[in-house]
């Protein structure tokens, strides 16, 4: 069973709706469901289940072969994410600590994953850097502080059609929420925003004017912003 303890996570649902969409998620598989209870018990900073099955249902609605994520931490997003990606699809996890990216690699081995995933330990962005081609699917969730770089850094590449995600934008330990609400309601107090919520903030109005993307904000896990490619 995948876990329903998830208090770890700051959800911007309440724990009511937030059952309600956990129980209307996409299929998982066993070795998916010990890798989030493993995740869960280690109190790592997953995405979570609504957010995981919406990148699923993403994935799925624009056929994406390739998708790019910047930090996978042990891979918990990448899983809800591989399921869609045709056989002859790719997926690349990226984060700094090697250990993380092994547990990855381990599951999914055993989830039989392993042939479209690559795993690729180090600065993220760096890494990118090293691939050539477009990627239908990017998965923002490295360090707030890098959104907007990471942003500019792919948005040329994403075909048309294509989605970039950046997860954390609503809540979480550091996004202070009511400080990066007046901001995007056209109050920004820089002066009071720590680096995190700054970050957060300067993507959501960098995405929000952005002309050859139409974004979304969506109320789940800790809020994702969606950009489509126009
Ligand atoms: C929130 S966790 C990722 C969780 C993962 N997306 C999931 O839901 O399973 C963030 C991870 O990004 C990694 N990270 C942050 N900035 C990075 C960067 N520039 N390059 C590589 N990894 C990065 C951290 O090491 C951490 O493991």
């Amino acid at each position: 069973m995948v876990p329903d303890d998830y208090d770890v996570l700051n959800s911007v649902l309440d724990d009511g709706v937030a059952q309600f969409v956990r129980a209307m998620t996409p299929e998982t598989d066993a070795v998916f469901n010990e890798m989030a209870t493993r995740n869960v018990s280690d109190e790592f900073p997953i995405v979570g289940p609504e957010v995981g099955g919406t990148l699923r249902i993403i994935a799925r609605m624009t056929g994406a072969d390739r998708a790019f994520e910047f930090g996978s931490g042990k891979g918990y997003s990448a899983y809800w994410i591989v399921p869609a990606l045709p056989s002859d699809g790719e997926i690349v996890l990226t984060d700094f600590d090697e250990a993380n990216l092994e547990e990855a690699r381990s599951f999914f081995e055993r989830g039989g994953y392993a042939d479209l995933a690559r795993f690729e330990v180090g600065d993220a962005l760096e890494t990118y850097r090293q691939y050539d081609g477009q990627f239908d699917l990017v998965l923002i969730d490295n360090l707030e502080q890098e959104y907007l770089e990471t942003f500019e850094l792919v948005a040329d590449d994403v075909p048309s059609g294509g989605v970039i995600c950046a997860d954390n934008v609503m809540a979480g330990p550091a996004v202070q929420e009511d400080l990066a609400l007046a901001a995007v309601q056209g109050d920004p107090d820089w002066d009071a925003m720590d680096e995190t919520t700054a970050g957060v903030v300067r993507y959501l109005q960098h995405v929000r004017d952005e002309p050859d993307f139409e974004t979304s904000l969506l109320p789940v896990g800790e809020g994702l912003v969606v950009s489509v490619k126009k």
